[in-house]
């Protein structure tokens, strides 16, 4: 009887000692876990999510040219005191240059000029490209991208193409 017992406490014993053996390794999974695997799980949560994004992050760049809202709001700040509000060549300080701006509508002329030549005049100013020195250089102001889209944005004006 004593003996069946001590067995039986020794099997109970060993039982306990199984039992914890689980919840040990459960708690060891878990700190290790918690300690350098965390917040791989979240990445992974997340990672679904900004798939959507990364199509949308290189298609400005995949098209330099691209007139965007930007090229307008620029145009509009930078362009539109010489060459007009919808570049007809009229803005406010025209009456003021001894040379009159340029009408970027003006498709006779413009399809004359090389895209080339316009990045030039804007990036570089006028003289660079034998015209007048009162075209201002932009390309301390803009990258060549901008300017990339500002070429656009006036052919977008002229509805013109260099022949
Ligand atoms: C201070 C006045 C002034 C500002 C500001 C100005 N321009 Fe001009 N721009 C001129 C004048 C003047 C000419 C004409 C030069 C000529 O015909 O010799 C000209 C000519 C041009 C030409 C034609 C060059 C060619 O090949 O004949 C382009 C393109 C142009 N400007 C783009 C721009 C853009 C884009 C901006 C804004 C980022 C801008 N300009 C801002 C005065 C200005």
């Amino acid at each position: 009887m004593m003996n069946q017992l001590m067995i039986l406490r020794k099997v109970a014993g060993i039982a306990k000692g199984f039992r914890i053996l689980p919840e040990v390794t459960v708690l060891l999974v878990f700190v290790v876990l918690s300690g350098c695997g965390s917040e791989s799980p979240t990445q992974q949560a997340k990672s679904p999510e900004m798939v959507p994004a990364i199509p949308n992050v290189p298609a400005p760049a995949a098209d330099v040219s691209q007139v965007t809202e930007e090229t307008r709001q620029v145009y509009q700040w930078y362009c539109t005191q010489c060459h007009g509000e919808e570049g007809h060549g009229n803005g406010v300080n025209a009456p003021h240059l001894v040379v009159p701006p340029r009408d970027h509508t003006k498709a006779g002329y413009l399809e004359t000029r090389s895209d080339e030549q316009l990045f030039g005049a804007i990036k570089l100013g006028g003289l660079a490209v034998g015209r007048a020195p009162c075209m201002p250089a932009w390309g301390h102001t803009f990258d060549d991208k901008t300017i990339q889209s500002l070429v656009s944005y006036i052919r977008e004006l002229c509805d013109c193409q260099a022949l």
